[in-house]
């Protein structure tokens, strides 16, 4: 790398990395760090974006970031930090960038902090006619329900993702069940519980690259949950830990082409309502009549090699972990004008 950098005389691209991994708390809840990445995924990101003539820093985002990128800004910072605290934790690095006008991937605070809260979002792709299912809120401070939900509903946390805060009892039949556990579990998360319409059927998930025109929308995946016999099939914390036994991936989906263009195009759709950049990954349910239901989208989705979902996705379109990294970054200097020449 260094050779090449000397031969050609060009200046290697820095690259900081961003993240916060998980710092192994011991805790009642088991999912409690669910959303912080491994090492081994930030050295993954790290081993990919090292190519031909790139310099690659690693940038915990602790208390120091905001001093580290002031006294060495990189060229780009390539962040999958999910922040520190509070309901818009996702966008405190990107909000650190850009004030110190610092280029980064992926999308930018507003997209992030909207995107983290579900119960906004869903209000939002409700305006633009995004079918998405009947929700309420219920928090410490309106403890009940106001209007009317149909059963049964699923509760999750209002502001997490990686499944944190849905295991496999997430679901409630009726108004008492609800109470005792959105109760649980606003003390267990401290935070709002949605409290949404469960929509039986098949689920997929959909993955984007890039933007403006150069939008790619990966063929939808179906995660098709091999328990046959359970009432509710919920793509819960101990799924994903457990994946390889519960459930299969199915790349490219059984599904018509009817329906995978609707599921493309929306996928599309709700990726440019709310301003998202170079990549994203967003959920879906389909009922058995065919109607499609927006379940949430991760712009900052999980990059764990061999276990996260949007990795996967574009393996199975041909583009190996390496690659994508590459791609993710290569979309972001685009954006930003910045020519370099990243193979
Ligand atoms: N309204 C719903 N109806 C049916 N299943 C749901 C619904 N909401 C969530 N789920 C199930 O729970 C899983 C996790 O919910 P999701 O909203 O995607 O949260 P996370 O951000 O943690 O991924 C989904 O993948 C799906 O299996
Ligand atoms: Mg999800």
């Amino acid at each position: 790398m260094e050779e090449r950098a000397n031969q050609d005389n060009i200046p290697p691209l820095q690259i900081g990395l961003t993240y916060n991994i998980k710092k192994n708390i011991k805790s009642e809840i088991i999912d409690i760090e669910a959303e912080l990445d491994s090492m081994d995924t930030v050295q993954a990101i790290k081993a990919a974006l090292q190519s031909d003539n790139c310099q690659v820093e690693l940038m915990e985002a602790d208390d120091s970031l905001p001093a580290r990128l002031a006294a060495g800004p990189p060229h780009i910072v390539f962040n999958i930090a999910e922040g520190i605290q509070g309901r818009g934790r996702e966008a405190q690095v990107p909000a650190i960038l850009n004030y110190l006008r610092i280029p980064f991937t992926g999308s930018d605070e507003t997209t992030l902090s909207v995107a983290l809260d579900k119960a906004l979002t869903k209000r939002l792709l409700a305006s633009y006619h995004i079918r998405t299912p009947q929700y309420q809120i219920i928090s410490q401070a309106h403890p009940r329900m106001t209007g009317h939900i149909r059963y049964p509903a699923i509760v999750k946390p209002n502001t997490e993702g990686s499944s944190k805060g849905i295991s496999d009892m997430a679901i409630v039949t009726n108004r008492q069940e609800l109470y005792k556990l959105s109760g649980q579990n606003i003390a267990w998360y401290r935070q709002d519980m949605l409290v949404e319409e469960y929509i039986a059927g098949r689920e997929f998930t959909v993955g984007i690259l890039g933007n403006g025109n150069e939008i790619r929308v990966f063929p939808p995946m179906e995660i098709v949950y091999l328990n046959r016999k359970s009432n509710y099939n919920i793509y819960s914390y101990t799924v994903k830990q457990n994946y390889k036994q519960l459930i299969r991936y199915d790349c490219p989906a059984n599904i018509s082409g009817e329906t995978e263009k609707e599921m493309v195009r929306t996928a599309r759709r709700i990726y440019e309502i709310l301003a998202c950049r170079d990549f994203s990954r967003i959920d879906f349910r389909l009922t058995e009549q065919g109607v499609l239901y927006f379940i949430e989208i991760n712009p900052l989705p999980g990059l764990a090699p061999g276990y996260s979902d949007y990795p996967m996705l574009a393996e199975f379109s041909g583009m190996d972990y390496r690659m994508l990294v590459r791609n993710i970054c290569r979309c972001a200097l685009k954006r930003y004008n910045l020519d370099f020449d990243f193979q």
